[in-house]
């Protein structure tokens, strides 16, 4: 579900959150964004939430208003949280390699290490064969009239269709050895689908998409 855009940095970054209806019946959702009041009411319909997950520091913030509307909601971020302000409600617990056990049935996860700055969790769907992962590949569409956004967006390596990961996250992957390893694992899944949190999501051969956008991580 897409959200409204956010100012990053001075850019506006497009949203977007992954809802999952889990084995048991209740609700799992990936980096909650704002939605009209009726959007809410079909999302209740749909189930009891139960965990809202912030799969990478930069969206942890996204977490509060919705635990002020879902209070019973476990809420789970990555583990480097140093965008984690004073008075966030209390996490019941941080995202590693392991799949926690209340959603393991329906979701695989893996932490892609060698980054220590952030360490993101990506996730699998298994039933769906889909990938979801948020800030580590994105595709932005080229805007109008937006020479700066654009060329930017153009250095970073993240325009639109081909996307990418961008230059200031591959640079400040200090351990390859690790990031390899992660990216070894995630490819290790059997998908076909790519969500992303920022831009367009990939509906077939979302595998050979992230195998390319990781391609500066096996020279
Ligand atoms: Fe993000």
């Amino acid at each position: 579900m897409d959200g409204s855009n956010v100012r990053d940095f001075g850019l506006m970054f497009t949203t977007r959150m992954v809802i999952v209806k889990l084995s048991d019946g209740s609700l799992w959702l990936s980096s909650p964004v704002s939605v009209p009041f009726d959007t809410l009411q079909q999302i209740t319909k749909l189930g009891i939430v139960r965990y809202l997950v912030a799969a990478t520091p930069r969206h942890v913030w996204r977490l509060e208003a919705w635990h002020t509307l879902f209070p019973e909601a476990q809420l789970w971020a990555a583990s480097t949280l140093f965008t984690l302000k004073k008075g966030h409600p209390p996490l019941s617990g941080t995202l590693g390699d392991t799949a926690f056990q209340g959603w393991a049935e329906d979701l695989d996860q893996l932490a892609f290490k060698g980054n220590p700055l952030i360490e993101e969790v990506v996730f699998f769907h298994k039933q769906s064969r889909t990938v979801m992962l948020d800030d580590l590949i994105q595709i932005h569409p080229t805007v109008k009239g937006k020479v700066f956004r654009n060329s930017l967006f153009k250095l970073e390596g993240v325009v639109a269709p081909n996307g990418g990961v961008g230059l200031d996250i591959r640079l400040s992957f200090t351990n390859r050895t690790l990031a390899r390893r992660s990216l070894e694992r995630l490819l290790s899944w059997d998908f076909d689908k790519l969500i992303i949190a920022h831009g367009m999501c990939i509906e077939k051969d979302g595998k050979e998409f992230v195998e390319r956008a990781f391609r500066w991580l096996s020279r």
